[in-house]
């Protein structure tokens, strides 16, 4: 805390009852030095040589000095030594004839979940609008064309294409929710890994028949996790998922399971058309895709890996990626093991 001791001193009062409040709390005197700062404020960068750094704050300090009530803004500031953009919210307001007090609140973090939900809700509707449109056109074309069997056929079976997507986006829109607000909507316990990526497979399984792909599972029981089955299988059945989607067809598939220092590493390999090193980095976003027209012929939803990402992150563990465009991708994901002697049915493990 930043104190001048002179006859401008203010009670020891009024600074204890400061050190209590969250945030960063300033007293100017009538020459506009800062006569007091809290760590707060130092650290936010506000104040130098006893002065307020920012032009905008010294504007809301004089609107509160000219006024008998307290004055409050929101601001964006440029802060600290790297000039790192705050937004933050200020008040500022007569304490007695000499003293304003300034309070700075630090709205940064707020502002940006804010924000990457206001952007999440408008890529929803940008994403819903295509299929919702669609079905709008195909409806219409369908009552047009009501007399033309064939028509009827080629429009119905469009029209059932487009509803499993709305389903599909809707359903992983649910998902991704649910495993981004984890604290409140998971169920978390000791899981089998075995058994949920077993599941995971046979979820995929007409898909690879249809592909013609051939898994080649190797899962030894006996590595247990403490996390939610559900989440954990969803994740798993994603990257199968893309396994298979991004591989030509007659295609190998690999899921494999082994422990590394602790940690348990789910993989899963293709042999498809691999990932640029550009793509890597940002195919964990939501909605994103390599290639849209390919994904949209395929039913994605640009939300698979987004989803993998956040059960990673709630289950203290992460996703590794490794790929070259024209070889394959290998997916890791990796989630600290229960360690055996807190299992009943542990084992050794290698
Ligand atoms: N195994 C893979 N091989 C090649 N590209 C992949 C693979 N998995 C994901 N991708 C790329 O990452 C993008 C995002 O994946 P995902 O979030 O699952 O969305 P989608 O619904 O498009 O599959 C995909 O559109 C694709 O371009
Ligand atoms: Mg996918």
């Amino acid at each position: 805390m930043l104190q001048m001791t002179d006859d401008n001193a203010i009670s020891q009062e009024i600074s204890d009852l400061l050190d209590v409040l969250d945030a960063a709390s300033l007293i100017i005197d009538n020459q506009g030095t800062v006569i007091r700062a809290s760590s707060t404020a130092i650290q936010l960068g506000l104040v130098s040589s006893n002065l307020l750094v920012h032009r905008s704050l010294s504007e809301l300090v004089g609107r509160a000095r000219a006024s008998r009530t307290p004055m409050d803004a929101e601001f964006e500031l440029v802060t600290g030594m790297r000039g790192e953009r705050s937004y933050v919210y200020a008040r500022a307001g007569r304490i007695d004839g000499k003293h304003i007090l300034l309070l700075v609140e630090d709205r940064t973090e707020a502002r940006r979940v804010d924000e990457t939900r206001r952007d999440f809700i408008a890529n929803i509707s940008h994403e819903l609008k295509t299929p919702i449109g669609a079905i709008g056109l195909l409806a219409e074309a369908l009552v047009e064309g009501a007399d033309d069997q064939d028509m009827v056929k080629r429009f119905a079976a469009n029209l059932q294409r487009e509803s499993i997507r709305l389903a599909n986006l809707v359903q992983d829109i649910i998902q991704l929710s649910r495993v981004q607000s984890a604290d409140t909507s998971m169920n978390f316990g000791p899981v089998d890994l075995a058994g949920v990526i077993h599941d995971a497979v046979e979820r995929n399984q007409v898909m690879a028949d249809k592909k013609g792909i051939k898994f080649k599972v190797s899962t030894p029981q006996g590595h247990v996790v403490y996390g939610d089955a559900e989440a954990l299988g969803m994740a798993i059945k994603n990257l199968i998922e893309n396994a298979i989607i991004y591989s030509d067809e007659s295609g190998q598939v690999g899921v494999g399971l082994r422990s590394v220092k602790g940690v348990a590493e789910i993989t899963v390999i293709d042999s498809g058309i691999g990932i640029s090193v550009e793509d890597q980095e940002r195919i964990f976003e939501r909605f994103y895709r390599v290639d849209q027209s390919r994904s949209r012929q395929t039913g994605g939803t640009g939300l698979g890996l987004a989803i993998v990402k956040h059960v990673a992150l709630n289950h203290r563990g992460e996703v590794r990626l490794f790929s070259q465009p024209g070889t394959g991708s290998t997916f890791t994901l990796r989630i600290p093991e229960v360690p055996s002697q807190l299992t009943e049915n542990g084992k050794d493990k290698e």
